[in-house]
């Protein structure tokens, strides 16, 4: 059932003509308390983004290597931030969140970890007038972006990035690409149904289809980003995942082994998981992978 399941999306996202329009979110912030419990949760340790996450980690922190200041846009509970912050200690975060919500579950977790090298603070990513021009060397922002309405919000942001980032700054931008196909997007929001909380299904579903593509990306950043050395690239057969980003910095063994070590205690399904965004990205030109 699920190889003829994986074959017709695999037919479908390849030879459809058509593209699913976007829907985009109901709200920017998530301040609903049941999606925000639901995502935080999902960030658990071998919760339903540990592979997600880890994936994520070692490309952040391949583009952000050498970084003295970074920022991250909706940093929400800060699961994934954390683990950057973790991972680079001699990297000062900022994380900028809308939703009062998601920053207390951030502040929550970042002192029950007792991390000192991220500040929070409240903000609209495409509005950053409270943050200096050129003042940070690296931006990153992950499964943010799609939650705004609409292109014009997302050139705001991009020009935004560029206003705040050192000209030799590095970028880190990864979210959801929405698949041509609705049907793609209701199998792969409801596949782990069992093991992950309804909110969090329904919230994926209305993700991916608020998603924008990889053109979009692409668009924005020749438009908004001039001048900066960018990749963008996303899975193969299906954009699912996106990611626009500076080259990637070598990083110490030091690192390396903890990112191994990381992928080895994950449980096997999240390992699975991390190894399809490998091996897909990868398929589409992703290099330099780390594990
Ligand atoms: C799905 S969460 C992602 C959180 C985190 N980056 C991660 O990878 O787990 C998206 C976050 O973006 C925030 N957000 C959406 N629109 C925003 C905006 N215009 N300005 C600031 N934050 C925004 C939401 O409040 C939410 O916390």
């Amino acid at each position: 059932m699920l190889i003829i399941e994986l074959l017709s999306t695999v037919f479908r996202e390849s030879f459809s003509q058509r593209q699913t329009p976007r829907e985009p979110e109901p709200t920017m912030a998530m301040e609903v308390t049941e999606s925000v419990e639901a995502y935080r949760d999902a960030g658990a340790p071998n919760g339903p983004m540990a592979g997600v996450y880890l994936f994520s980690v070692a490309r952040a922190s391949q583009a952000l290597h050498g970084c003295r200041r970074v920022v991250d846009l909706g940093c929400g509970p800060a699961r994934f931030l954390a683990q950057v912050a973790l991972l680079n200690p001699e990297i000062e975060f900022l994380g900028v969140d809308l939703s009062d919500a998601m920053l207390a579950s951030a502040a929550e977790h970042l002192t029950a970890l007792g991390i000192r090298n991220v500040k929070l603070q409240k903000g609209d990513i495409t509005d950053l007038s409270f943050l200096t021009s050129k003042s940070f060397d690296g931006v990153m922002s992950t499964l943010a972006l799609h939650h705004l309405p609409t292109m014009k919000h997302l050139r705001l942001c991009f020009q935004e990035v560029h206003r705040i980032l050192a000209d030799d700054g590095a970028l880190y931008l990864f979210d959801l690409g929405r698949p041509k196909s609705l049907k793609t997007i209701l199998a792969m929001a409801y596949i782990h149904e069992e093991r992950q909380a309804h909110a969090f299904s329904v919230d994926s579903e209305r993700s991916w289809r608020a998603a924008f593509l990889p053109e979009d990306f692409r668009t924005l950043a020749a438009e908004a980003l001039p001048g900066r050395d960018l990749e963008c690239l996303s899975t193969w057969i299906s954009p699912l995942m996106m990611m626009l980003k500076s080259r990637d910095r070598a990083l110490d063994p030091e690192k390396i082994g903890k990112l191994k070590a990381a992928r080895k205690n994950l449980s096997s399904f999240c390992r699975s998981d991390l190894d399809q965004l490998r091996f897909f990205f990868k398929r589409n030109g992703l290099q330099n992978d780390l594990f």
